[in-house]
Order: C-alpha cells, then structure tokens, then sequence
C-alpha cells in the first residue's frame, strides 16, 4: 500500500484503506464514492444509530445512481449495490479505525477546538504515513493541522453536496503541506472521478467565497422585501429562486440552495474565524439566525425558507 517512507518523509502514499470520521450528510456521501471506486472505508461516527442511518442515505443515494447506471441490468446494478456496502465497515471506535488507515477524511461539527482534538488523539494512534485531511468549508486547515505533529501529512479534502453527484473537490495545501501529500490528494480525488482544483487555505476557498455571499444577497434582497412588490408578496422567495435558475441557468435558486446546503451550515460560513470582518459580504441576517434559532435548518429538518 505504501511504498518508501520514512517517518520524516512519506512519498507516494497510494491510498486503499480510507477512514471516514462523521457520518453525516457529508461523510456518508464520501464514503459512498470511495466505496464505489474500490477503497476500503471504514466510516466511523458516535453512535451505531447514526451510522445505521449512514448507511441507509448510502443505500439511498446508490439505488439513484444504479437507477441510471444499470438501466438495462438490474441485477448488474443490485451486484454493484452489494459490493459498494461490503466497501464499508462501521466503527464508533475511532482508535481502531486509524490503526490501518491510508487516510482520514474529517467530516464532524465546524468546531475548531473539535476538530483539534479529534486530530490530536488521531496522531497518535494512526501509523506515520497515514494522510489527515479536513472536510471543513469554514476552518482554517493551518489551524486544524496545528494539533497535530504530521503538519506535512495534513490538507484539506472539501467535496460538495450532494457529493455523488458534484464533480469538485477542492485540495487545499497550507504552507506547511508537503507537494507528496498534496500529489496523493489530488490523485486520491482523481481515483474518485472527480476534478480536482488546488486551492490555498484562505476563507471559503473558492466555491464557498464565491457562492455564500450570493446565497447571502439572496437572503437579503428577501428580507429587504425587494420583491414582495406590487401585486403578489407571496411569491417573492419563488421569484428570487427562478429569477436564478432561469436567468443565470443554475440547477437550484440560492435559497432553494440555502435548505439544501443547510441553514446551520451557511451561518457557520460566514461565521468563520479566518474572514475578513471588514467585507460585507459575509454579514449575518436577521432572517437566518431567526430561522436557525427556531430549527427551521432546511430540507433536513423539514423546513428552512421553505416547507418540505
Ligand atoms: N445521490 C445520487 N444521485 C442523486 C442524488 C444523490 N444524493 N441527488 C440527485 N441525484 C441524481 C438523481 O437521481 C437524478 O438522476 P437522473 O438524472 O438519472 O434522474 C439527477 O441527480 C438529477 O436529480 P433530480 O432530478 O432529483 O434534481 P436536479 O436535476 O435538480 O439535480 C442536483 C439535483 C444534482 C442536486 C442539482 O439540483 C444541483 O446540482 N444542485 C446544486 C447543488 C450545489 O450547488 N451543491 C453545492 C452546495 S455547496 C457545498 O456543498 C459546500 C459546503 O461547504 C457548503
């Protein structure tokens, strides 16, 4: 698996055994696609409950994808179904989930102090060459890899959701990221049949500095009533939603994005410790936090800007 490394040096870290540390909407979504392209995956999360349910949005997600794959054989399709699954083993024991690990693909709360401790202990317990890198979309990578004594073993791995459909992933290096580890991100994301881009370790990276403040104009120019205009108030959130996807031909309209993406995940964006306070763009809105406070966190909680 591993081919000529020393404990100072790793090079050319194949990667076959992969551990995925949340099993959340991300996390399951990553293991999927590792499964899919052959690595061995071990998805680990707090409870045997969560990762059952992991498990199933899994299942989910691979019926929509056979759906199209195996059109014409379905039984084929049932096979790949089955083999992808065996890809993935459960653990809630993190210690020994890291033991045989070639990388560890982080996908848990947007809690720095979290995050560092997870990493902290997983240094310890995971073998020299093993890669770690952060699925964060609003942390520093520098600040997370700083638990840690491998800084030139660690990047950021940020995919997109939903991640088996969403062709990005973006490889971010710190200025402490060795060009092996950031080769075998990018070929790891390659394998995934992704398209990688390499990003540096600034706020947002490039989708999430690009799109947030759109999704966040989107919010404002609701709140600000710009289209509750002369006739019809109620269709002013449709009316932002297919101004975008008609006019600017994206596939969702910013707030249908927003309950997708999660409301609780888009304030943890612009509440990123690394932004510049000074830009606007990332301001908070009243409206968010008020839906955020009342649990309206979109689609996975049944309802954000609109009712599901
Ligand atoms: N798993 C497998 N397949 C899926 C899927 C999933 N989770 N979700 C959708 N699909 C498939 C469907 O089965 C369908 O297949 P078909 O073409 O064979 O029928 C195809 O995708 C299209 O799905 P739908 O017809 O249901 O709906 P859409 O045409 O609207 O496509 C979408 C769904 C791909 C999600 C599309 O709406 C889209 O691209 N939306 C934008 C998503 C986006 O911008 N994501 C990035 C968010 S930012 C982020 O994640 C970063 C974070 O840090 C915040």
């Amino acid at each position: 698996v591993v081919r000529g490394f020393s404990s100072s040096a790793v090079r050319n870290v194949v990667i076959k055994n992969v551990t995925i540390i949340g099993g959340g909407q991300m996390g399951a979504g990553i293991a999927q696609v590792a499964a899919s392209t052959g690595h061995s995956v071990t998805l680990v999360d707090t409870s045997d409950d969560i990762l059952k349910k992991s498990i199933k949005t899994i299942e989910g997600s691979l019926k929509r994808v056979v759906k199209k794959k195996f059109a014409d054989k379905p039984e084929a399709g049932e096979e790949f179904i089955k083999k992808v699954v065996q890809n993935v083993s459960t653990s809630t024991d993190v210690e020994s989930a890291v033991q045989s690990s070639d990388l560890v693909v982080e996908a848990i709360v947007e809690n720095l102090k979290i995050k560092q401790d997870l990493f902290s202990r997983l240094d310890k317990l995971a073998p020299p060459h093993t890669i770690f890198a952060s699925n964060t979309s609003s942390l520093s990578i520098s600040d997370i890899a700083s638990s840690t004594s491998r800084q030139d073993r660690f990047g950021g791995l940020h995919f997109f959701n939903p991640v088996p459909m969403m062709k990005l992933v973006e490889v971010i290096g710190t200025p402490a990221t060795s060009q092996e580890t950031l080769d075998s991100l990018l070929n790891f994301s390659k394998v995934l049949r992704k398209t990688p881009v390499s990003c540096k370790d600034t706020f947002g990276f490039v989708v999430n500095r690009l799109l947030v403040p759109c999704i966040m104009e989107a919010i404002r120019l609701y709140e600000r009533g710009v289209y509750a205009c002369y006739y019809n108030s109620d269709a002013s959130k449709e009316d932002i939603d297919i101004a975008m996807k008609l006019g600017a031909g994206h596939p969702m309209g910013p707030l249908e994005l927003a309950d997708y993406i999660g409301l609780d995940i888009i304030n943890s964006v612009i509440e990123g410790e690394t932004k510049d306070p000074n830009n606007p763009l990332f301001n908070s809105s009243d409206l968010l936090n008020k839906l955020v406070a009342e649990g309206k966190l979109g689609r996975k909680t049944g309802e954000g800007f609109f009712k599901y």
